[in-house]
């Protein structure tokens, strides 16, 4: 019987079986020498027994195999009900060592207190972490949700399109650059690899193709963060002659299907809609958890008239006091939060660039802290703040301040839902949230320039496009974030289809007319040949498969990730590449002084 190495069971007794796979663990019992035989579908546990046990104590970890043999039930005392093979074992009778291994740079085990190579060595070794059964359930997972999402839009009417990766470089995403390619027939000129396929989807609405989806890979030279990656992956889609309520319709159809299928479980439709500034005002980040009570209380005025110096001084620096209430379970009396804990989260306040976190218990009426002398500078207005917040006896109260909102609300948003992961105080395990009504523009912080939020392609809303001459901040766009357990999952727009009014929002940024017509000039002549009403979206699908899997580290989802520095220790790369080459191909040179 042909048969990998999950697949044997009882009603298999007595079959003869070839199997090949990777010696996982092995066990040398002296008269028996016991293998356990993996590949991706599972594990089956080999007997070597009689002269072949000899032979077989060659063997090592990781060494691939082939055998041929008998299975037979085990024994009771060993049947091992964790494994779906566990019921039977097999008698191996013939057995050829396909490939030796070296020895392992670290232990292949699903054991988590074993498993402990540092994130570079994981990935240098990538192909040995992937052996591994929970990283084989990740890709696997992965690939069902593709095949799903891909089922679901051709079902629709979809076309799979493939757009081009070596393009120019348009703006298609705020705050990132773009990758560049320098090209050989063309020296002194480049390529950019998409950010996404914005502007080539919207040629193609423009083109009458009027449903296109794609898997697609993008590309954002952008700073690093936990949930980036330099390359990853959208589920990218835009349809002619429909609103954002459809666009909005069809995805939540999608994720029903997803959940239908893969999921095995129900979710409640239509996910609910939240404006960006009251996401903003309430949970001070525009991707609120939901799953939680993480709202925030502005506490600026009582602590105003309070003692406690440090607060005062940030407040009449211009600053703000916010806060985040957890109720009595999660409080004193909860050993889930304790001192240690608390003072982790201090930390990471600090690390957000916060100025100052303070943590208060409220113990009947009255607020306690330690030291209590913060208390004690609080006293003349704890009844003000304990109203506030609505407190009742053994709540914890954290208080962060800081002269920048913008780091202040970062850091307390995330201390709240770090605090109630950590408190498992979900209210439910699946909390997806639309975000909308953005501003279309907002101020770069140093420069104080004008800036999409977003992309320069979303489309004014008609009851605020007239402002953007006169006041072109109060514009809202046609834009709509999509949040899952406060993780922004996806993001799309109806687009602006009318030259003149692109051109107004590119010249708004700042640009020239002649950067205008330089970068995007093809674009706005495409929107002036007939260019129907037009609007999409794209899911970061690296988030949505790790955020689907209960997980954050989106790398543990993509096959060969970069690591935090956005390096791959597997190939070495970037890399440098020869003068000679440089000069010769692209009439380039780098500085001595950056040449490794
Ligand atoms: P946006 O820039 O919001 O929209 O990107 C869409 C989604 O992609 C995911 N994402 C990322 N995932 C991993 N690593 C990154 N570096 C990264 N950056 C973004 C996020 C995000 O919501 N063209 C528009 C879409 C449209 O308007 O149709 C776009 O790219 O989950």
């Amino acid at each position: 019987m042909e048969a990998d190495c999950g697949k044997v069971r009882d009603h298999d007794e007595g079959k003869k079986v070839v199997l090949n796979g990777w010696c996982r663990y092995i066990r040398d019992h002296g008269g028996l020498l016991f293998v356990d035989l993996t590949d991706r579908y599972g594990t089956t546990q080999l007997v070597f027994d009689g002269n072949l046990k000899k032979e077989a104590e060659e063997l090592g970890k990781e060494y691939v195999i082939s055998v041929e043999g008998t299975v037979r039930k085990r024994e009771k005392d060993t049947v091992d009900p964790s494994n779906p093979t566990g019921n039977v074992e097999v008698r191996v009778e013939s057995f050829r060592i396909i490939n030796k291994s070296k020895v392992l740079p670290f232990e292949i085990t699903e054991e988590k207190e074993k498993f402990l190579p540092s994130d570079d060595l994981r990935l240098k070794y990538r192909y040995l972490d992937l052996r591994r059964r929970r990283m084989v359930n990740n890709i696997e997972f992965r690939d069902k949700l593709t095949k799903t999402i891909r089922k679901f839009f051709w079902g629709e009417g979809f076309l799979e399109l493939e757009t081009p990766i070596l393009v120019k470089d348009t703006y298609d995403a705020s705050g990132s650059r773009t990758f560049i390619t320098p090209s050989r027939m063309h020296k002194g000129k480049f390529y950019g690899l998409p950010q996404s396929p914005q502007v080539y989807k919207q040629l193609s609405m423009i083109a009458g193709l009027d449903k296109y989806f794609q898997v697609a890979k993008v590309f954002r030279d952008e700073d690093p963060r936990e949930d980036r990656q330099p390359e990853f992956t959208q589920i990218d889609l835009e349809v002619s002659f429909k609103d954002e309520k459809y666009i909005q319709g069809l995805i939540e159809a999608m994720f029903k299907k997803v959940f239908e299928e893969v999921m095995e479980e129900k979710i409640e439709l239509p996910f609910p809609h939240m404006d960006y500034l009251e996401a903003m005002e309430r949970y001070g980040s525009d991707k609120p958890d939901t799953r939680f009570d993480n709202v925030l209380f502005d506490l600026t005025e009582e602590l105003s008239k309070s003692d406690y110096n440090i607060i005062k001084k940030v407040i009449s620096a211009g600053g703000k006091v916010k806060a985040l209430k957890f109720s009595a379970e999660m409080g004193r009396k909860s050993q889930k939060i304790d001192k240690k804990k608390i003072l982790e989260l201090v930390e990471i306040a600090k690390n957000l660039g916060l100025k100052g976190l303070t943590w208060l218990y409220v113990i009947k009426d009255k607020i306690e802290s330690d030291p209590p002398s913060i208390a004690a500078s609080l006293s003349g207005v704890s009844k003000q703040m304990m109203s506030k917040l609505d407190a009742k006896d053994g709540d914890l109260i954290l208080i962060g301040s800081d002269p920048s909102e913008n780091i202040l609300l970062a850091a307390m948003s995330r201390i709240g839902r770090i605090v109630g992961l950590v408190l498992r105080q979900a209210k439910k395990k699946y909390a997806f949230l639309w975000v909308d009504k953005f501003p279309l523009f907002e101020k770069d912080e140093v420069t104080g320039e004008l800036q999409p939020m977003h992309n320069p392609f979303v489309a004014p809303t008609e009851e605020t496009k007239d402002l953007i001459d006169s006041a072109p901040e109060k514009v809202l766009g046609k834009r709509y974030d999509l949040v899952l357990n406060g993780m922004e999952i996806g993001g799309g727009s109806i687009r602006i289809h009318n030259p003149d009014m692109q051109k107004k929002v590119l010249s708004k940024m700042g640009l020239s007319e002649e950067e205008i017509e330089r970068s995007l000039g093809f674009l706005i002549e495409a929107l002036s040949f007939g260019a129907p009403v037009h609007g999409g979206i794209a899911l970061g699908f690296d988030r949505v498969v790790a955020t689907l899997s209960g997980e954050y580290d989106i790398r543990d989802f993509i096959l060969f990730p970069k690591n935090r520095r956005f390096e791959s220790p597997l190939d070495g790369s970037p890399d440098s590449v020869s003068d000679k080459r440089l000069q010769n191909d692209y009439d380039l040179s780098v500085k001595n002084d950056k040449k490794s």
